[in-house]
């Protein structure tokens, strides 16, 4: 990582843990959205983008998360832009207003991905989408899969209940268990993914949960 990339999240992260304390933030913690910065500049190194504005941004992208879980309602990635506004302010960064703009644009954008039918071009913001998404998948995703039931109070499997085959994800939709979760929205990660990069990052991560589900259910059903 660059020193002056070092320098600013060094910058950020007193104001971000700060911002943080007092919030249950699930699968958000600040190793998540460091995991996510790391993959995003990795992901910049090869694919090209603007470092700084791809550091700051995939650093702070789920501030909406921790909105979220304190009021308890779906929240937008476009209902925290001023909240990062005020971090960013507060860490005295002496960014031009069009780098913030910038930032504020590809957290808003995050979540609009153009397998939703959405329309995003801008590097930045793809970049970050997969850096996000690519830390959902994997031994990584796997582990946050099951702090997320833990702390949500979900089951790990029920088989009763047949793995649907449905085309997108919608989040508000209760899931049936973890290994659904897998099944419905991870696992279908890996073909979305924006940048060249990713996607062979991706089909490592997504061979291994595979492999997870498959051990997973001949354990379960102690098939031997
Ligand atoms: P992000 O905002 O970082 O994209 P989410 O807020 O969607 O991630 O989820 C945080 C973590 O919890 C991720 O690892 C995600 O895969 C996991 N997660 C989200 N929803 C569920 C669910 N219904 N069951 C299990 N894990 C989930
Ligand atoms: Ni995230």
């Amino acid at each position: 990582m660059m020193g002056n990339i070092d320098n600013y999240i060094k910058k950020l992260e007193p104001i971000l843990l700060e911002y943080m304390t007092g919030y249950e933030t699930g699968g958000h913690d600040l190793e998540h959205f460091t995991r996510t910065m790391k993959l995003a500049l990795y992901i910049e190194s090869i694919e090209g983008g603007d470092e700084k504005i791809i550091a700051i941004s995939s650093y702070l992208h789920d501030v909406h998360r921790l909105i979220q879980k304190k009021e308890n309602r779906y929240v937008k990635p476009s209902e925290s832009l001023s909240e990062i506004k005020k971090i960013i302010d507060k860490a005295n960064l002496d960014l031009t207003q069009d780098e913030i703009d910038k930032i504020l644009y590809s957290i808003e954008h995050h979540e609009d991905y153009n397998w939703d039918g959405n329309n995003v071009s801008d590097l930045n913001t793809l970049i970050l989408q997969d850096a996000d998404n690519l830390d959902a998948i994997g031994a990584i995703g796997i582990a946050r899969a099951f702090k997320y039931a833990g702390v949500n109070n979900q089951i790990m499997y029920d088989e009763n209940i047949p793995f649907e085959d449905f085309n997108g994800y919608e989040e508000k939709i209760q899931d049936v268990s973890t290994i659904h979760f897998f099944h419905n929205k991870l696992i279908k990660l890996g073909d979305n993914m924006n940048t060249k990069t990713a996607k062979e990052l991706a089909k490592e991560r997504i061979e291994f949960i595979n492999k997870f589900i498959d051990e997973f259910l001949k354990e379960w059903n102690v098939n031997y």
